[in-house]
């Protein structure tokens, strides 16, 4: 076996020198390798564990600094808490939403958050903004809808239960007590989900008067059922070009059951 030929001592200590002063150059000298230094250290961001700090820095852009008035959906609804449930909260977090402005932040999914911060985000959604007993005793819809919708049912429970508010075509109320924009514009349903609008349907946007599943003293109480056949209803008027002057064209009426799009 042929040996390398050893490094003289000398070439040894010339070498340990050269990197001992390369080493305290780049630390600027003024650090002893090893020792922390004089500010506090900097949290690398996957040590981030703290629920608020998760949430201001991954969330609050978009839901809202405190869980409300954002342009996604309030997280602060405990109503929402109780019929999402931590599982479901936890899935879309680490998930996202399937072609919509929703990011999946589980590495695993391509995302910057690990699985244990994810399940914090989740758990801290329920542990802050959920009320326990908020459904007082009633058994709302189930979350995501296991049936196929309805569109021409659901135009008539819109009709009931939400034109009232939201004008006889959803193309908004100018009128009256409220004043809602168009949600039947494709603009609109380009920008959420068959779920996302179960969600702020069975769930309401409290801080905005929209009532509930429940439909407080605004509209009689909605079954699963119905709240799939309006969502079917809303999903007719989705376009695959949203935002053109041809609206009109409509491929995906007709195959709608209320699953994300
Ligand atoms: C008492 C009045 C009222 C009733 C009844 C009502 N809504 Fe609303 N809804 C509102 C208000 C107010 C908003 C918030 C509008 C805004 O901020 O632009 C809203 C918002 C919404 C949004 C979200 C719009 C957005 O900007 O994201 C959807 C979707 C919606 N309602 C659907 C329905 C459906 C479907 C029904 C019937 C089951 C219904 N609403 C019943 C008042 C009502
Ligand atoms: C870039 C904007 C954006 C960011 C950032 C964002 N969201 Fe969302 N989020 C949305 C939108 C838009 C939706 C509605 C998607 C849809 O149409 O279903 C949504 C939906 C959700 C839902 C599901 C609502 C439902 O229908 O059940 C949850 C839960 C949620 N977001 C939590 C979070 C959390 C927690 C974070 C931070 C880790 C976060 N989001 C960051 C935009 C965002």
């Amino acid at each position: 076996m042929i040996q390398a030929p050893k490094p003289s001592r000398r070439t040894s200590a010339f070498l340990v020198g050269t990197l001992g002063v390369l080493c305290f150059a780049a630390l600027g000298c003024s650090r002893i390798p090893g020792r922390p230094g004089p500010g506090p250290e900097v949290v690398r961001p996957e040590q981030v564990v703290d629920f608020s700090t998760l949430y201001k820095e991954n969330c609050a852009a978009c839901h809202g600094v405190t869980g409300k008035d954002g342009a996604a959906l309030a997280l602060n609804n405990p109503v929402y808490v109780a019929i999402a449930g931590e599982d479901n909260i936890h899935r879309v977090i680490a998930g996202g939403v399937d072609g919509k402005l929703m990011p999946a932040f589980a590495k695993s999914a391509g995302g910057m958050l690990t699985d244990q911060q994810v399940a914090i985000l989740a758990h801290g959604i329920v542990q802050t903004w959920g009320k326990p007993g908020v459904l007082a005793g009633q058994t709302p819809p189930p979350y995501a809808d296991a049936e196929a919708g309805d569109a021409a049912r659901g135009q008539q429970a819109f009709t009931a239960s939400c034109a009232k508010c939201h004008g006889a075509n959803g193309e908004g109320s100018q009128n009256g007590k409220y004043k809602q924009g168009s949600i039947v514009d494709p603009a609109y349903l380009a920008l959420i989900s068959d779920q996302g609008l179960r969600s702020i349907i069975l769930a309401g946007l409290p801080d905005r008067h929209m009532p509930d599943w429940r439909g407080g003293s605004e509209h009689p109480l909605l079954t699963g059922q119905q709240t799939t056949d309006i969502v079917a209803w809303l999903a007719l008027h989705r376009t695959d070009n949203p935002g053109q002057p041809y609206a009109e064209t409509n491929t995906t009426a007709g195959s709608v059951t209320g699953a994300a799009k």
